[in-house]
């Protein structure tokens, strides 16, 4: 893929995180995640690419815009790529005001990455120091012991995030044990899997139970900077089995590295701060204007660009969402 094209992708992120960001704190996860799609479907379809979404927002049945399976880009474009992405990962993080939604987007090569079911996956996520040391079959102390060594650091000086809920109480009293921090988060494990692979975030290892999609998102934001996850998918009852089989996976215990979630060396990402976060600010609004900051990157080179764009909202071409101010547009 040209390079170019990150910053193409760039503009999709933002679009997204525009369109999102006046939700927030309105209560409403829906018409957030709502304006957050209609925002990227658009600005996808200028780009010069033949895009399919393999991971999106549900089946065609269930999501109009951005379903899997759906085609994206600029018309008459050769470029065949794969694309993942989450509009708005952390949709309640948003309706409360949280921090640390973010827009997604990963592309690569077609056949890149894993077609996820919607059901959720098991995870262990680290950095590039404990690349390789993890084992999502051994023991949970083993782990963080592993992770410790490899970062040159008592086990009790780990943090590790873990989604907060009623499913991860052993999870949780385990690591108690062997005395590593926990830093419990109300939603987006995205953002906290690629919080392990950047210096200085505070957080070592992201583990625990949740959304399939988010775990190849994860895989593929690793291959690009630097670190692994391992994962299982975890499926609830017949109904997820059913869905695991209609995305042609036969073996539900199958362990799943970084390469089998986002495989090649050609995958580009691009995400902008909804609400402020560790990793990004959020979109800062004034009268017409708004700013946002994003991270491109890609996994051939593995540089990492951060980008703050100034947007002028009137002087945004025909096609970008109307009346981003107006909550009502997305109403329409
Ligand atoms: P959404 O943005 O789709 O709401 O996902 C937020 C999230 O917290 C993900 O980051 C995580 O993987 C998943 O939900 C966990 O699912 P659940 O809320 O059902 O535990």
């Amino acid at each position: 893929m040209q390079r170019e094209l990150t910053l193409e992708f760039v503009r999709v992120t933002e679009a997204a995180a525009l369109a999102a960001a006046p939700w927030m704190g309105k209560g409403q996860e829906k018409m957030a995640d709502k304006a957050a799609v209609d925002a990227m479907r658009a600005v996808f379809d200028t780009i010069s690419i033949s895009g399919t979404v393999v991971i999106g927002e549900g089946e065609k049945d269930e999501a109009p815009r951005l379903y899997i399976g759906e085609k994206i880009g600029a018309k008459n474009s050769f470029n065949e790529v794969d694309i993942a992405v989450d509009p708005l990962e952390g949709t309640t993080l948003v309706a409360r005001g949280l921090p640390n939604a973010l827009a997604v987007v990963a592309v690569a090569e077609k056949g890149s990455f894993l077609k996820a079911p919607d059901t959720y996956m098991e995870k262990i996520a680290v950095g590039p120091e404990a690349k390789d040391k993890i084992n999502l079959d051994a023991p949970v102390e083993d782990n963080l012991r592993a992770v410790a060594d490899s970062l040159n650091k008592s086990v009790k000086d780990l943090t590790v995030i873990i989604l907060d809920r009623p499913r991860h109480d052993e999870l949780i009293s385990e690591i108690r044990k062997v005395g590593s921090r926990i830093k419990l988060i109300s939603d987006g494990d995205v953002a906290a899997g690629i919080a392990t692979a950047r210096k200085g975030s505070g957080v070592d290892v992201m583990i625990g139970i949740g959304g399939a999609t988010e775990g190849v998102l994860t895989a593929a934001a690793l291959k690009c900077l630097g670190g692994e996850i391992q994962a299982r998918l975890k499926c609830r009852n017949k109904d997820d089995e059913e869905k695991a089989a209609k995305f042609g996976i036969k073996d539900l215990d199958r362990l799943y590295c970084t390469d089998d979630l986002a495989k090649g060396d050609d995958i580009m990402l691009a995400i902008t701060g909804v609400t402020d976060g560790e990793l990004l600010k959020g979109v800062r609004y004034s009268w017409n204007n708004a700013e946002t900051h994003s991270l491109v990157t890609r996994s051939k080179t593995g540089t990492v660009r951060f980008i703050r764009t100034e947007h002028i909202i009137t002087n945004k071409p025909p096609y970008f969402p109307k009346n981003i101010f107006n909550l009502d547009y997305a109403r329409e």
